[in-house]
This record gives C-alpha cells, sequence and structure tokens, in this order.
C-alpha cells in the first residue's frame, strides 16, 4: 500500500507540474500559490532535489520590488478561476494578487540545502536575500507597531480563509460597492464545503479596497479594514525567521544574522504578550483594528510548537488543548475546535483536516520530543490519505476526503511526513 500511495503521490506532483511550477489541482487552482510552492518543493525534494529548488526559484518571480511574495502567480489567465489579474490590478510584469501567504519557504529552502549542501549552496545563497527581503517586508508592514506579532490584511493572507477567527473582524467590512460578480469555486466544488456568499462578497470588498490604494504596503497597513494579527503567520514566520538565521550563520550573513535574531526575540515575546488567550488556555487571533483577542481554539494555536515556543505555562496548556481535541475527533487536527458550535467538519476551514498544518505541528512536536503526539499526528494524516485519498483536505469526524481531488500539497505531505512512522524512543 505505501509504495502504491508513494508512486500516486509523485504522479500527482508531476501532473500538476506546469513547467517549472506546480499548481495546487486543475480546475479549482490553476495557477502557482504560494505556501502550496513550498510544501510541494519539499514533496519533490524526496525524489528530485533539482526540481524542489526550481519551484521556489518560479515562486520568487513573482516577487515585489517591496520584497513581498504574492500569495498566487499567474502566469496564463485561465476563465476556471475567479478572481483572477484583472481583479487584482496589481500592475505586475508577471501578473499576481495583491498579498503574501504564510512564509514557509525559508523553512524549506533550509531543508532542501542540507540535504545536499554541495548541489544547493549557489542556489541557497541566490534565494538568501530575496527571502531576507520578504521577511523584512513581513516585519515591517505586517507588524507595523512593531508588536511581534504578524497582521493579514485578508483571510486569504492568512491561507486559512474562512476560519471562524476572522468572523467577527470581517463583520467591519463593508461590502456595499462590490459589484456583481460569478464564483467560479462553486462549479468545481459542493457549495456545503466552500465559503458562503457573504464571506467572498467581504473578500472582493478588500480586493477593491487594495487596488484602489495601488496596494501600496504603507497605505494598505494604515487603512485596511482588515488587520488581525494571525497565530498562523505569526508562528510560521518565527519558524521560517530561525531558519533564514540559520542560513544567514552558514553563508556569514553577519548584519542579516544580527537583524534577524532582533525579529525572533521580539516574536517569542510579542507571541506571548499578545495572542496568548488565558480565557481560551491557548494562542488565538487579535484583531488589531479593536484591539480585541478573539476566543476560539484552531490548528494554527498548535503551531507554537513548530514556532519553538517553549514554556511551562503554554506547554502544560497545549498538551491539555491537544488531548482533549484528540479525545473528540477520530483524525487530528481540526481546523477549529470541534466542542465550539462554529466547528462545521466538512466547510473548508472551519473544522476539515488540512495535511500540510499537520506536518508542521508534528514536525515541532518531533523537534519538542513529545514523540507520542507526534506519532498520534502523523499516523492520523497517514489514514486519512489511505482511506480518502489525497484531497484537499479532509473530515476529522468521518475522515472523509472534500474539496478539491489529486492534490499537490496534500501528495507532497505524503511524501515528506505522512509515510514516515515516528519511533517512541
Ligand atoms: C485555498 C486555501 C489556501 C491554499 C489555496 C490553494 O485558498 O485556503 O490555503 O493556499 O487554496 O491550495
Amino acid at each position: 500500500m505505501p509504495e502504491n500511495l508513494d508512486t500516486q503521490a509523485r504522479s500527482i506532483l508531476k501532473e500538476n507540474d506546469l513547467g517549472g511550477y506546480t499548481i495546487p489541482t486543475k480546475g479549482l487552482y490553476p495557477y502557482q500559490w504560494n505556501w502550496d510552492s513550498a510544501f510541494v518543493a519539499r514533496g519533490f525534494a524526496s525524489f528530485d532535489l533539482d526540481r524542489a529548488w526550481k519551484e521556489i526559484e518560479t515562486l520568487f518571480e513573482g516577487q515585489w520590488d517591496d520584497g513581498m511574495v504574492p500569495h498566487i502567480v499567474f502566469r496564463k489567465d485561465d476563465p476556471s478561476y475567479f478572481p483572477g489579474p484583472a481583479v487584482w490590478g496589481t500592475n505586475q510584469a508577471l501578473p499576481t494578487s495583491g498579498h503574501s501567504q504564510p512564509p514557509v519557504v525559508a523553512t524549506v529552502v533550509r531543508d532542501i540545502y542540507e540535504a545536499d549542501r554541495e548541489a544547493g549552496e549557489a542556489r541557497a545563497r541566490a534565494l538568501f536575500p530575496k527571502i531576507l527581503a520578504w521577511h523584512r517586508w513581513f516585519h515591517r508592514f505586517r507588524d507595523p507597531g512593531g508588536l511581534g506579532v504578524i497582521a493579514v490584511i485578508h483571510p486569504w493572507e492568512s491561507g486559512r480563509d474562512n476560519t471562524p477567527d476572522w468572523d467577527g473582524p470581517m463583520r467591519a467590512v463593508d461590502t456595499s460597492n462590490v459589484k456583481p460578480y460569478v464564483r467560479k469555486d462553486t462549479s468545481h466544488v459542493d457549495p456545503s464545503m466552500r465559503p458562503l456568499k457573504a464571506d467572498y462578497d467581504r473578500y472582493l470588498a478588500i480586493v477593491d479596497f487594495g487596488r484602489s490604494c495601488g496596494w501600496d504596503a504603507e497605505q494598505v497597513a494604515r487603512d485596511c479594514p482588515f488587520f488581525v494579527a494571525d497565530p498562523g503567520t505569526t508562528f510560521i514566520l518565527l519558524r521560517a525567521d530561525r531558519d533564514l538565521l540559520a542560513l544567514a550563520q552558514a553563508f556569514g550573513e553577519d548584519e542579516a544574522a544580527q537583524e534577524i535574531q532582533e525579529w525572533i526575540e521580539r516574536a517569542e515575546t510579542g507571541a506571548i504578550k499578545h495572542l496568548w488567550s488565558d480565557e481560551a488556555e491557548g494562542f488565538v487571533s487579535r484583531d488589531l483594528r479593536k484591539n480585541k483577542l478573539m476566543d476560539g481554539i484552531s490548528s494554527a494555536s498548535f503551531l507554537s510548537v513548530y514556532a519553538g515556543i517553549s514554556d511551562e505555562q503554554t506547554n502544560a496548556a497545549f498538551a491539555r488543548q491537544f488531548d482533549r481535541i484528540a479525545e473528540k475527533v477520530s483524525y487530528l487536527m481540526p481546523s477549529w475546535d470541534p466542542e465550539d458550535s462554529r466547528f462545521e467538519h466538512l466547510r473548508y476551514w472551519r473544522g476539515p483536516v488540512w495535511a500540510v498544518v499537520n506536518s508542521m505541528i508534528g514536525r515541532g512536536l518531533l523537534e519538542a520530543g513529545d514523540l507520542k503526539r507526534a506519532e498520534r499526528i502523523r499516523a492520523d494524516t497517514a489514514r486519512l490519505i489511505e482511506t480518502s485519498g489525497f484531497a484537499e483536505y479532509f473530515s476529522p469526524v468521518t475522515g472523509a476526503g472534500a474539496g478539491g481531488g489529486t492534490f499537490s500539497w496534500t501528495a507532497a505531505v505524503w511524501l515528506f511526513f505522512a509515510r514516515h512512522e515516528i519511533p517512541q524512543d
């Protein structure tokens, strides 16, 4: 069985490879997505290191002059997707969307560099200043107050599009000027597994806002109606900064190392100070426009371990929350707390399990020495893929696959994470 799945996973990556860049899945997502490509590169690295590097290099072809690496690079206009390049109006030579996505890349670049330093040295060195510029952009324009937590200006920037985390802050987004539009996602996938129309209206209202200010990063940070500190992006960037620091040290980039070290220190204290909730007993998001902490536990709450956050109080709460949720569902880690009334086991980021998030939580647990919990989340991911295939996401209750099929990042997660049992000693 595993060998068969290995072959299938590799063929999915190859089939979704459109020539140096990989699309998440045909039809539903026909372009290159940012964090998808990072995971895909790790998948490729298990059998083709050269192709892994290429994935990251093509992603960076979409990088903006201010350092931002966009969440979508639109190479060929494809009518099966909405909103396409014309709606974003970003005026880039290579058309892109107007905001970013969680920065998993530095971590992956370190991984594939360390897999073969000799083969990867020149390519890692060439990417280093570009990744540094991107991280600098995050710290400057998504944390303008220097709090040590990273905001997203659009739910899509978090990669967790319709998580209940955004419900409150999204109510402040005025949709009265949104022009009529036709969604494409619901013609590919059952609408009950996708965000609602009310969500989509607000998604488009923020895109209209960004376009109206020419996607100027400073203005967006100041005036965007949605500006919410995200535990997911904050923890992923903190982790990525640690990996970027390791690269800076390997390449003798002392000044950069100093700068990155400061970001790390700020994030370590900032996350606890601004995202920790005693009430929820976990890391939650904070609406920076209203300075209000949200109240729910999501799968992103557990990325603290991937970020290397470790202290007595948060570790004990982490274990309690993990075990509580593990008892409630058949498959970890639901994207939203299954005991909360907003949980929906098949609706996108309001409950389903996403293999990529599991891979990060699992890795963090493994590195922290929590082998038992690491193996539980690894084995659950494997069982989901074995039973339901390479779906976009899965029900934590029944294990059914949902959303799009033959999904690149699920295939990649199989290859670099789910298939490798974690020894218990
Ligand atoms: C959806 C997901 C996002 C992902 C994209 C492409 O928008 O929410 O995280 O990057 O699809 O797979």
